[in-house]
């Protein structure tokens, strides 16, 4: 097998951690994008290793009931998305279904839990990283490629309504005015941006040139009835509704007591730490960004916030937390963070998880040191794509 090589007609299997399915071709294992469970397929290799190869479907020969007409004229070509061509309500199912597997594979946890679906689907997007097609149109990349797919005419359909989505639309010059199109002064200014970042705010749709002095201007989000400010380029959930659902799943899980002592780790902008304080309890937050401790000191000044990596700076802490927050990125906390965090004897912990594989690995390391989950929600925060996000509370 080689890439570049069609085949098939192939059955395909389950699903699998990262938005393919699996499929087996003479004894290997292919991953198959673009396809679903039960289906039959051609399709064209597109890498091979010596362990499996991936492909991406040509032909559905046989398609599944949960097929549909993918809404973007990019989809399976543009790497943003690569659940479009999934009824919507079948996509929570097999984000279920994945997130199962890998808590069952790697931390030994049968979970029976489902992916709750968030609206909307379609125009969630709050923020975009855009990158220029060769016309010098904004786009998207392909999947694992540095080749870029041009935005549909009409517009990224997992974009936020009020999504800036083309350059005459940059609010980077220097005044911060929009930019008109053709004029001189923002003609240099694209030829200087490979990047630009697309935020959608309470102040409305912006598009700014990545490193451009306005990607480090601030915006201003809510969050029920707190306020936060948060630099352009900076982190922030998202799907529109995100930080209020996964806020309400992390204080749901927790059940903080006014006086109880609470550490939001991993904690950017300060969301939840905010939350906390509204329920009463003395915040510490720790976070990697220093720009960003800079915002959470204005966003919840009632909060003591340390800019540092959470596993050197978790020792400049109280010794003993009631309640502690992990919303740690993509390759998760790891053991020497949670370790640390048992230490600290907390009464429960929230973990908020944007990677399965992680999740189940800090749940494994969690329950060798005596905290197991009391529950564990998912929510479909990602639609049209393979990510979930995950709230896990832990108990001793
Ligand atoms: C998933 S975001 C969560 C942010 C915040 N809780 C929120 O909901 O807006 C993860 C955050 O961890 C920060 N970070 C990444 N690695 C870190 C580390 N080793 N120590 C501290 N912070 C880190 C990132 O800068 C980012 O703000």
């Amino acid at each position: 097998m080689l890439p570049g090589d069609l085949i098939g007609p192939v059955e395909i299997g389950a699903v699998a951690h990262g938005g393919h399915c699996v499929a087996r071709v003479d004894g290997r294992v292919v991953f198959v994008r673009h396809v679903l469970p039960g289906e039959v397929v051609t399709a064209r290799v597109s890498e091979v290793t010596s362990r499996f190869a991936r492909a991406d479907a040509v032909e559905v020969v046989r398609a599944s009931p949960e097929r549909v007409e993918p809404p973007c004229p990019h989809a399976g070509v543009c790497g943003g998305c690569d659940l479009q061509h999934v009824r919507p309500e079948f996509q929570g199912e097999l984000k279920r279904l994945v997130l199962a597997e890998q808590l069952q594979r790697l931390a030994g946890i049968e979970w029976d839990g489902a992916v709750e679906t968030v609206p909307p689907v379609l125009g969630s997007r709050t923020r975009m990283r855009f990158v220029l097609a060769d016309d010098g149109a904004l786009g998207l990349r392909a999947h694992r490629s540095h080749a870029v797919v041009p935005l549909p005419p009409d517009g990224c359909r997992i974009a936020h309504p009020l999504m800036p989505q083309a350059r005459e639309m940059t609010t980077d010059l220097a005044d911060g005015a929009p930019a008109e199109r053709g004029t001189a002064q923002n003609r240099s200014s694209f030829s200087e941006a490979a990047e630009y970042l697309g935020v959608v705010s309470a102040e409305g749709g912006r598009l700014v040139a990545a490193g451009s002095p306005a990607a480090a201007e601030v915006v201003s989000q809510r969050v029920g009835e707190r306020g936060f400010r948060v630099r352009v380029d900076g982190f922030w959930q998202s799907h529109q509704a995100a930080p209020e659902v996964l806020t309400q799943a992390v204080l749901g899980g927790l059940r903080p007591a006014a006086g109880e002592s609470a550490f939001d780790l991993y904690c950017g902008v300060g969301v939840f730490a905010g939350a906390l304080v509204d329920a009463g309890c003395a915040v510490w937050g720790i976070e990697g960004s220093r720009t960003a401790v800079e915002q959470a000191r204005r966003n919840v000044p009632q909060a003591r916030f340390f800019a540092g990596a959470v596993e050197r700076t978790l020792r400049q802490l109280p010794k003993r937390a009631d309640l502690v927050v992990l919303d740690p990125p993509r390759t998760g906390a790891g053991a020497a963070v949670m370790n640390a965090v048992a230490r600290l004897r907390p009464r429960a912990v929230a973990y908020v998880a944007c990677d399965p594989a992680a999740l189940a690995r800090d749940l494994g390391t969690a329950a060798t040191l005596g905290y197991v989950p009391a529950s564990i929600r998912g929510f479909d925060v990602f639609g049209m794509t393979h990510h979930v996000e995950a709230v896990a509370i832990l108990q001793r």
